[in-house]
């Protein structure tokens, strides 16, 4: 008997601290809930939070940057913060790239993309409000074709101590080979990107076909003649998904478009 009147006493016990308990959290939160944002600015969380979800292939196929965030990416591309980002990835593969041992047989292989991976596009961007305009494939074109895309720095110094290691660095693009082939050549090599293996472009094989199957299949034909690819890096997920991927693989920063 007084086993069960003490085990009651402990039930009642319990149920009073979770009632007094869950009170408690349900005034926490409706307080948090009620609390202004100390931001002044709503949308400038909200295109943090945009921004990270793309990064984060969160949000996928995204045909434009809201309107709203025009002048969020603005400062993200052009107030330093993505230089400090891509400078934080290069530090990454370069003590990656630290840590591995070559074979020296030269078939140690290395893939990066060419748009906004080697070469910038962003003053091209910034004329297209950053990316809230619809894609304009005429509008690129005229402006790839005039070979005056200048490089990534700290891209430009990771492509150089790739070469210095020893790597045979292959350059994929989805650029259509007849119409902007000289132009990326000459791009490339005015921006300093000199000492590459290969630099392979889309040709006829490969038109309508979306860039993870077109650059799968590219990988694929590397590794088949016995490359090795240590290191993949690219600015678009689509860059870095499908076959053959290599060891590791290198997100950068994008927020101005999606290819799929
Ligand atoms: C590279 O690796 C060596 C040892 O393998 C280490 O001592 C050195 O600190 C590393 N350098 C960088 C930049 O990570
Ligand atoms: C396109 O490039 C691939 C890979 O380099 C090659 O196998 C194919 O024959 C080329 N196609 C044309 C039409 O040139
Ligand atoms: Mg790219």
């Amino acid at each position: 008997m007084i086993t069960m009147m003490f085990q009651r006493a402990r039930e009642v016990f319990i149920l009073l601290f979770l009632a007094v308990f869950s009170k408690a959290v349900s005034i926490k939160s409706n307080y948090q809930r009620a609390s202004p944002m100390p931001s002044s600015d709503g949308s400038a969380s909200y295109c943090l939070s945009w921004r990270l979800a793309v990064e984060a292939n969160n949000v996928r196929a995204w045909p434009m940057v809201p309107t709203q965030c025009m002048r969020h990416i603005e400062s993200y591309m052009l107030g330093g913060q993505y230089d400090h980002d891509l400078d934080l990835i290069k530090d990454q593969i370069l003590s990656y790239v630290n840590e591995t041992v070559l074979n020296g047989d030269g078939m140690d292989a290395w893939i990066l993309d060419v748009d906004d991976t080697c070469i910038s596009n962003i003053f091209y961007y910034k004329g297209k409000r950053y990316g809230c305009d619809p894609y304009d494939p005429t509008g690129f074109k005229a402006w790839a074709i005039k070979g005056g895309c200048p490089a990534i720095p700290s891209v430009l110094a990771m492509f150089n101590k790739l070469v210095e290691k020893g790597f045979q660095v292959f350059l994929i693009t989805g650029r259509d080979e007849e119409t902007l082939g000289k132009a990326t050549v000459g791009n490339l090599h005015n921006q300093g990107f000199v000492g590459y293996e290969r630099l392979i472009l889309r040709n006829a094989t490969y038109k309508g076909k979306s860039a993870v199957i077109y650059k799968s299949e590219i990988r694929k034909q590397i590794e088949g003649e016995g490359y090795r690819i240590w290191g993949n890096v690219g600015d678009q997920w689509s860059d870095l998904q499908g076959d053959c991927l290599g060891i590791r693989t290198f997100k950068l920063p994008n927020p101005m478009y999606f290819v799929p």
